[in-house]
């Protein structure tokens, strides 16, 4: 692919705005040598204003996703895409959230370009662990964990059971609770359904991956080692 295109799709600019970079010489080699639109040179080896290009494509990063924040696209208030630089929302191909994470939900959120990462990730028959952490606003009844697990609870207005869920109670108004699906409200609904009422909930893992010392509204991109480990 020629340079001029593959800077654009990154989301750098238009093509035009690209070409001016180029005129203006801000588009290098690690020498500081002055690149060309229609060079072909291995991404790792090109430089913008002396910063490397960011990841090509098949891009996934781990956000720790703070409270407030939505992962539409287009709400109103704040977005998750407005913690990115602002080139990565006009990145071609598109990098999307995998699933959502409600705005009062914080914690571990992917992003990725590869659509057939993401359904990877979100298949409820990939069995994909997601881990949430829940404070609650009463008591834990005792009989929650078995009828989590039991692969038969429906929610309210849906048609299929659950798929079985494993809960560890923490204290009786803190519990993890292990999805591998991810209806919507999912966590919420579980506990309304059993007559109780999330407080604070925060996704700490999606399988082995989890947030190591991301800062909440902090990111990063995986490498691939750790794409592995979402699903070990
Ligand atoms: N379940 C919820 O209820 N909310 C989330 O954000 C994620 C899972």
């Amino acid at each position: 692919m020629k340079l001029v295109k593959l800077i654009g799709n990154l989301g750098y600019g238009s093509r035009k705005e690209v070409a001016l970079m180029f005129r203006e010489g801000r588009i290098t080699d690690p020498d500081g040598e002055v690149l060309y639109a229609d060079d072909q040179v291995p991404h790792e080896h090109i430089r913008i204003d002396d910063e490397p290009l960011d990841p090509p494509m098949g891009l996934v990063l781990v956000m720790n996703k703070p409270l407030g924040a939505t992962c539409s696209r287009k709400d109103q208030g704040r977005v998750v895409y407005d913690l990115l630089p602002p080139r990565y929302r006009r990145r071609d191909p598109a990098l999307s959230t995998v699933g959502r994470l409600d705005r009062d939900t914080s914690g571990l959120l992917l992003f990725t370009d590869d659509g057939t990462l993401l359904h990877r990730i979100i298949s409820p028959r990939a069995k994909v662990a997601k881990v949430y952490e829940a404070t609650l606003a009463n008591d834990l009844r005792g009989d929650e964990a078995a009828l989590f697990a039991s692969g038969t609870m429906m929610l309210e207005s849906e048609t299929d059971p659950l798929e079985p869920a494993s809960l560890e109670v923490l204290e009786p108004r803190r519990a993890r609770l292990t999805l591998t699906e991810g209806r919507y409200h999912q966590v919420r609904r579980m506990f309304a359904a059993v007559d109780n009422h999330v407080e604070t909930l925060t996704r700490i893992s999606v399988g082995q991956l989890g947030l190591g010392d991301l800062a909440p509204g902090a990111w990063r991109a995986l490498e691939p080692h750790e794409i592995a480990q979402i699903f070990e």
